[in-house]
């Protein structure tokens, strides 16, 4: 694993965005995976700038996203499928059908994740993958104990993340208690995977990765099983 120090929030999510922008110009038909929360969110404004400033394109990108709530339709605005409209997809003029989210409201969601993770594999899976890490160590939402060999899935979300994610609902009882989430089996298919850490609140799980212990009680740990792992940290996260 390699890690980015940054001194702050910006200049980590720049240099996250630059070395993301530049991979997409070198590649321009890869399969991206991708990241909600707090995190990300600076990396894709700077993504977005950099669109308009260099024209990068994502006419031939795919993108994956690695979850969603279970029971938030398409236009809820707390659903992943919307926040990646507006924080990212309507910006870079990526044709919709190249960008992929699991289907919170599915019928069937044993099919449902058995679709998504063929089309993860169809796709030649990722090239790179954008991740953030949970408090608790989860990456998507998987949660401490997953097993290192799921791929696509249906789970129940731990206390301590609906608590974390409270935060964009108007009341505790309104956040999801399950999702569909890759598998880390799924995510560590990537070819290269760059994650994001920032802030004090990440401090201990950032440690905690960087002792390398492999436990699937830590889900991060996985990465260090990985190849190609860049970390982009700022100083608050790094503690
Ligand atoms: P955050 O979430 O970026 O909102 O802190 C990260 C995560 O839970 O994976």
């Amino acid at each position: 694993m390699k890690l980015v120090e940054a001194p702050d929030y910006m200049s980590m999510s720049k240099q996250a965005a630059d070395y993301i922008a530049t991979r997409v110009r070198e590649e321009p038909t890869m399969t991206l995976g991708l990241a909600t929360g707090g995190t990300p969110l600076q990396t894709y404004r700077y993504l977005i700038q950099d669109y308009e400033n260099k024209e990068t394109s994502y006419q031939h990108v795919q993108t994956f996203n690695l979850d969603e709530y279970l029971g938030l339709p398409k236009d809820h605005h707390n659903s992943y499928y919307t926040y990646m409209k507006q924080n990212l997809f309507d910006h870079i003029h990526i044709p919709p059908s190249h960008t992929h989210i699991p289907n919170g409201m599915c019928t069937d969601v044993a099919q449902e994740c058995e679709m998504y993770e063929k089309k993860l594999d169809q796709a030649g899976g990722m090239d790179l993958q954008i991740l953030g890490i949970g408090e608790n160590g989860h990456i998507g939402f998987n949660e401490p104990g997953t097993s290192f060999l799921s791929t696509t899935h249906l789970v129940k979300l731990t206390e301590s993340t609906r608590k974390a994610n409270s935060r964009y609902f108007s009341s505790m009882s309104e956040v999801p208690t399950h999702a569909i989430t890759m598998g880390i089996q799924s995510i560590m298919k990537s070819k290269e995977i760059v994650l994001l850490v920032s802030g004090e609140r990440k401090s201990a799980a950032f440690r905690r990765l960087m002792n390398k212990e492999v436990s699937e009680e830590f889900p991060a740990s996985a990465l260090c099983q990985h190849k190609n792992v860049k970390i982009f940290a700022d100083h608050e996260a790094l503690g």
